[in-house]
């Protein structure tokens, strides 16, 4: 894998948290190290996820990027994962498993990345409800073939702030935790080049579960305090 070239595919890119990961990645494109990275939006859906591609380049446009060097496709979630060489699984817990079953082989040997937070919302707050493998990531580990790296990461940034390219001057800590130590260094240098996060190493992917119980934390101390977006800086 050529770390200055790379074919990114973010699986349910359309979403919320796709969104940002898209921008940030793209935009490493304009980084003077030479960095290319090749954006492939999955959605179940080509067509939005073309039409999310062309959203993607013309705000950055709007923003006033040079997008003649950045590129940024859509196509099927399966196509998507079969064209990459690192996979982003931006998608609500409850539909992972299946949509692994279905990109099946496209992601052997490949980097697996994984923002999965399974929590649901129990009265006005939300809890973790990890499955029974103990995590998300253990949970899609136990699915994937066994030459897949899987790696967790950016599950306490938030959204909203990632997106927001120009205006967002804050550093979030984002936790990445894998058993594969050459896979997590890759992702910790991917994530070090995103602009607004700074990549903690978390031990290996059993220690998952902890960073992903932040998530539903973070979202209840906005609500209960009238704050938004809230992330974790420990350094
Ligand atoms: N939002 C955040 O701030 C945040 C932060 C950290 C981690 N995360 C984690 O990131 C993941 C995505 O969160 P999100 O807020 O971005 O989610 P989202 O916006 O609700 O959904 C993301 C995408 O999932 C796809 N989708 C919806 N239903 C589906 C189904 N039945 N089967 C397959 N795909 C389906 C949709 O894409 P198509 O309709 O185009 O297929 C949608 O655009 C979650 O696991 C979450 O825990 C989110």
């Amino acid at each position: 894998m050529n770390p200055e070239k790379l074919k990114i595919a973010i699986l349910g890119g359309t979403g919320n948290i796709g969104e940002g990961i898209i921008l940030r990645l793209a935009l490493q494109n304009l980084m003077p190290e030479g960095v290319k990275n090749e954006i492939i939006i999955g959605s179940r859906s080509r067509e939005t996820a073309e039409e999310a591609a062309k959203q993607a380049l013309s705000e950055l446009g709007n923003y006033g990027f040079d997008t003649s060097k950045i590129i940024i496709t859509g196509n099927t979630n399966l196509e998507a994962a079969q064209a990459a060489e690192i996979i982003i699984l931006t998608i609500r817990f409850d539909y992972v498993l299946p949509l692994l079953d279905e990109i099946g082989d496209a992601i052997e040997n490949k980097i697996l990345i994984t923002p999965v937070v399974p929590m649901a919302k129990e009265g006005s707050l939300f809890v973790y409800k990890p499955p029974s493998e103990g995590s998300a990531a253990l949970a899609i580990r136990k699915k994937v073939p066994q030459s897949t790296k899987v790696v967790a990461a950016f599950h306490n940034v938030p959204a909203g702030k990632l997106k927001d390219v120009v205006k967002c001057k804050a550093v979030y800590d984002t936790i990445i935790c894998s058993d594969d130590a050459e896979a997590k260094k890759f992702v910790m240098e991917l994530t070090r080049n995103m602009g607004c996060l700074k990549p903690l190493d978390g031990g290996p992917l059993n220690q998952a579960n902890t960073v992903e119980s932040l998530t539903p934390l973070l979202v209840n101390l906005a609500k209960l305090n009238g704050l938004k977006d809230l992330g974790i800086n420990c350094s």
